[in-house]
């Protein structure tokens, strides 16, 4: 088999897609060598240290302002050599100057079918709305909210559904599975962007 990717893991919270990374493609498609969390005693953060990955914390508030924070983000993860940066509940935004510097992209899971529903809060809008089909998103980030092109979406059917504890409880293995899943498609070198079709990522010819 080839050698693992190399990948780095934004995190602020839970880290329940963390810990799916961890338990399927890490040390084998891929290497976790870095879990970046924008926020101090994150649970992701255990989860990173039962499993012995480095990890560093870059609060907004510990930088004069966004560039900043995301400037020593930035050097910490191209220090550990992270060749994919995967967003897994990373509640901040990265600015344009982070994605244009490096040349690995960001991969991002996002908890509706876009464009349906970007942004924080993404269940509560949609229930809010309504709808009756749910879903997830796995996408590339560009310097939008959400708005990157898609690489895998899965959706299911809770016309009932009322509470978003349900919805999360529904959504939370396709985010795991379509994450691992995507990951992996990246490590094989499944997943280009082409200049003419950018929406649309995916295997390319090679010559
Ligand atoms: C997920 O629902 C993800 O889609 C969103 O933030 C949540 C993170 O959950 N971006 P976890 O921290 O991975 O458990």
């Amino acid at each position: 088999m080839a050698e693992p990717l190399p990948i780095a893991v934004l995190v602020s919270g839970t880290g329940t897609n963390l810990q799916a990374l961890l338990d399927t493609v890490h040390g084998h498609e891929a290497q976790v060598v870095a879990v970046a969390s924008s926020v101090a005693g994150a649970p992701a953060l255990q989860r990173a240290d039962a499993r012995d990955v480095p990890t560093a914390v870059f609060a907004r508030g510990d930088y004069a302002d966004r560039d900043a924070r995301d400037a020593a983000l930035g050097d910490w993860l191209q220090q550990r050599g992270a060749r994919l940066i995967v967003l897994a509940g990373y509640m901040e935004l990265l600015g344009g100057a982070f994605l244009a510097r490096f040349p690995s992209p960001v991969i991002n899971v996002h908890p509706s079918l876009l464009p349906a529903f970007p942004g924080i809060g993404a269940i509560a809008q949609a229930l809010q709305y309504g709808v009756h089909v749910f879903g997830v998103t796995v996408h590339f980030v560009d310097d939008g909210v959400d708005t990157g092109p898609v690489i895998a979406q899965r959706a299911v059917e809770l016309p009932g559904a009322r509470d978003e504890r349900d919805v999360l409880a529904a959504l939370r293995p396709l985010e795991h599975a379509l994450l691992a899943d995507a990951v992996r498609s990246f490590a094989r070198g499944e997943l280009e962007i082409d200049p003419a079709d950018p929406r649309r990522p995916g295997p390319r010819d090679r010559l």
